[in-house]
């Protein structure tokens, strides 16, 4: 019987990820794999559409846990995997990204013995305060096959004490899917379906805490977002996640919208042809600054840190945390800019593989007969 592999899946920044992994280990031919979806993400714009369009196979289960408090959510989690895991007996579970249901599922695999895979390892922003960081940290120790995207994760996983054996760089798995739907995005006509006759808009995603869940805050970046406008001269497009479209209508804010085009949220492709048409992306995403550099389009995140320092060194992204009246200028500058793609170490398309590998040779064992 070949050993299963049990993968888990619940927001949407982690169905790009899952997919590259599930494909190359599927290629090896060595093991049986399990899709579970957690249901942190229900909407069709934050979950249905993206597994049609990148191709996943449809999940085994669908725990179902909706949204909550973090500790309701988390806690959640872990009481609806822990059968599931039983009842499966993978071999080992793969855990993705930062999200609640990364660390949920996580700790539920760990405490019924079960190795764990964290793809994405390593990221720390250093801000406590953010509820991803927190995750990635517990995720990170509960781990014992860390695979990093950039060298800054595999230099704080050293400093944290963890053992070098269990760390492997390979890149960055979200690239993988990127280059393999670039040339489908790009084809789509979303611009023409929004309006947007001409290229050189700019690009807005925001919805962390930081920056939606105060009200002065909130109102503040929306006036700065109409100022983006008129300091460019160029259409503000802002496909708005849910949590941010209620912080908005809760706080009375629709009047500080301005001339800001507010959408529903995308799916993959559509978002990436935007994102690739774009003259500049103004955001508090995380992995949108990853694509961003690749894509080379100047990216403005608006958080006083990143845990993925890789795409200002070397790629297009840039920090802000100052005044918001400077915004518009500074996303001007960025768009003036123009492209200047950029790939950082092992951001080749081919982090799957690479993960596939060294789980199928060193982690089961049951790939190479020289395998140790
Ligand atoms: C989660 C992740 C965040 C990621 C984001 C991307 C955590 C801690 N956060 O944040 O890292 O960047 O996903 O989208 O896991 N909601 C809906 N429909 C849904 C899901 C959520 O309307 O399908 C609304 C609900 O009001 C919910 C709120 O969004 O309360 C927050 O959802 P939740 O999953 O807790 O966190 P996100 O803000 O989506």
């Amino acid at each position: 019987m070949k050993p299963i592999l049990l993968h888990v899946v619940g927001a949407r920044p982690n169905f790009m990820k899952v997919g590259p992994v599930l494909a190359a280990l599927e290629a090896t031919g060595e093991v049986d794999q399990h899709l579970v979806h957690t249901g942190q993400h229900y909407d069709e714009e934050l979950s249905g559409a993206f597994f049609d369009e990148l191709g996943l196979p449809r999940p085994d289960e669908n725990l179902g846990v909706g949204s909550g408090s973090h500790a309701a959510q988390t806690a959640e989690v872990m009481v609806r995997m822990e059968p599931v895991l039983q009842e499966v007996a993978p071999a080992r579970v793969f855990v993705y990204g930062d999200v609640n249901s990364t660390v949920a599922a996580a700790l539920t695999a760990a405490k019924l013995g079960i190795p764990v895979a964290h793809v994405e390892a390593g990221l720390r922003s250093g801000d406590r305060s953010m509820p991803e960081e927190l995750n990635r940290i517990v995720t990170d120790q509960l781990g014992d096959a860390l695979f990093a995207t950039e060298r800054a994760a595999v230099e704080n996983l050293e400093r944290e004490g963890v053992a070098p054996g269990r760390i492997h760089l390979v890149g960055n798995v979200m690239i993988d899917t990127l280059e393999r739907l670039r040339p489908v995005a790009e084809a789509r006509p979303v611009r023409g379906r929004l309006g947007l006759e001409e290229e050189g808009f700019v690009l807005v995603t925001l919805h962390r805490p930081g920056n939606v869940d105060d009200a002065e805050r909130l109102g503040e970046v929306l006036d700065a977002l109409d100022a983006v406008r008129e300091a460019t001269g160029s259409e503000v497009v802002f496909p708005m996640h849910p949590r941010t479209a209620e912080r908005i209508e809760r706080f009375g804010l629709e009047g500080r919208v301005g001339g800001v085009r507010v959408q529903e949220p995308l799916g993959y492709l559509d978002f990436l042809a935007l994102m690739s048409a774009s003259a500049a992306v103004l955001t508090d995403s995380g992995g949108i600054q990853e694509e961003t550099t690749v894509l080379g389009v100047p990216c403005v995140t608006l958080r006083p840190n990143t845990e993925r320092p890789v795409t200002v060194t070397d790629g297009t992204n840039r920090l802000f945390d100052g005044p918001l009246g400077e915004l518009p200028g500074v996303v001007a500058a960025a768009a003036a800019e123009g492209r200047r793609p950029a790939r950082p170490p092992l951001w080749d398309g081919k982090a799957g593989d690479r993960i596939a590998e060294i789980t199928v040779d060193r982690l089961l064992g049951v790939g190479s007969p020289t395998a140790s």
